[in-house]
């Protein structure tokens, strides 16, 4: 199943596999496509992943997380990310954008000594950074960062967007009743806490029609006290199908929850799909695909997750890292990841690129 060919929106997928949006640190200084990101997802395409969605690529100046992430603020970066798609499509790979603004977990060091904005001005124990509660005025403009980006996504190239709504970044901050303490239009219950979102969605179909799919990465469950849980989590994902979204990548965690979105030490098949039980509540109740991701490392349990019926596709990032062509391996009869899940790969601050940094 994990090799046949699939149809994601009007998007035809030679096989199951995604590669999980995964920051590479590899675009330049001023966030623009460089020669070493090229090369390193023509090496995901020629490996033969059904679906490449990149690394998180920044909509707006003020949600910088993380150095050298690429950038799509303006019109000048089209040029580039354009012969990356180019590039990616040369070798048959399809390709999909994800657009991040990075709110309370931005470091102020990253944003020239400015405090990082979010809906509500709510501690993150894990940063130890307050961050500034945004105006109304602030929140239209980066709904309208979001809608720019997905025209300039298009006119790039790409075969589809992908909203990250997950993690803790922005997005996933307005829908959580943890981070949004807001009382106005964007916040409140959990239909005003869908508003930022629902606007983004909106205003994007609006500027760029039904040309390519857009997906989003969400969050099964926050894991923090007064956060998300998987059944809030399914009502919004049901407000998204009505909407029309074409997939949701299921998730989970935030900074402050501690190592719940990249889990260490995946070596047994037990401990491997960890939102699978999520994946397959959203599976049962919606009729759109659903993508899961987390510590997937085999074959075996891959295919098991979709012969359940548990997601339509499955999603990797650490095992890609450390084997862009591993979806070719899996298909000549190679069963299990070599990734052992250490995070190495995940020391953003000292590594000069992402990288897997495992000794063997
Ligand atoms: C080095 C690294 C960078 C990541 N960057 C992103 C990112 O840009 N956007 C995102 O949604 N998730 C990001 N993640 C999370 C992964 O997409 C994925 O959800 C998580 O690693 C669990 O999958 P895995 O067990 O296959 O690694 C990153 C993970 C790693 C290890």
């Amino acid at each position: 199943m994990l090799f046949e060919e699939y149809n994601l929106a009007d998007v035809k997928l030679k096989n199951r596999l995604v590669r999980s949006a995964t920051y590479e640190k590899r675009a330049d200084i001023d966030g623009f496509v460089t020669d070493s990101i090229i090369e390193f997802y023509c090496d995901l395409a020629k490996g033969g992943v059904g679906l490449i969605i990149t690394g998180n690529v920044l909509v707006h100046v003020s949600g910088i997380s993380v150095p050298n992430m690429l950038c799509i603020h303006n019109d000048y970066y089209i040029k580039k990310l354009k012969l990356l798609t180019d590039s990616v499509h040369n070798y048959g790979g399809k390709i999909f954008i994800q657009l991040v603004h990075g709110g309370r977990q931005c470091f102020p060091s990253l944003l020239g000594g400015q405090s990082p904005i979010a809906p509500s001005a709510v501690y993150d124990p894990s940063t130890k950074i307050t961050p500034r509660e945004m105006s109304n005025e602030e929140i239209l403009e980066i709904i309208d960062a979001f809608v720019s980006a997905a025209r300039r996504s298009v006119e790039a190239g790409f075969d589809g967007i992908q909203i990250h709504g997950a993690h803790g970044y922005l997005v996933n901050e307005f829908l959580s009743p943890h981070t949004n303490r807001r009382t106005d239009y964007w916040g409140g219950d959990e239909e005003r806490r869908f508003h930022f979102l629902e606007e983004i969605y909106e205003l994007m179909r609006k500027e760029i029609g039904y040309s390519v799919p857009i997906i989003i990465k969400m969050n099964a469950d926050d894991y923090v006290d007064r956060g998300l849980t998987q059944y809030d989590s399914l009502k919004i994902a049901l407000r998204l199908q009505s909407l029309g979204i074409n997939a949701i990548e299921v998730s989970g965690g935030m900074y402050e929850s501690g190592n719940k979105t990249v889990r260490l030490n995946i070596l047994q098949p037990e401990q491997e799909a960890y939102f699978r039980s999520s994946a397959g509540l959203f599976k049962q109740e919606l009729n759109i695909p659903v993508i899961l991701v987390g510590g997937i490392r085999s074959k075996t349990v891959a295919e098991d997750v979709l012969h359940k019926n548990e997601a339509d596709l499955i999603a990797l990032a650490r095992p890609l890292i450390r084997e862009p062509d591993l979806p070719l391996k899996f298909q000549h009869g190679k069963d299990k990841s070599d990734c052992i899940s250490c995070n190495g790969c995940m020391r953003f601050f000292k590594l000069e690129v992402v990288k897997c940094t495992q000794l063997q």
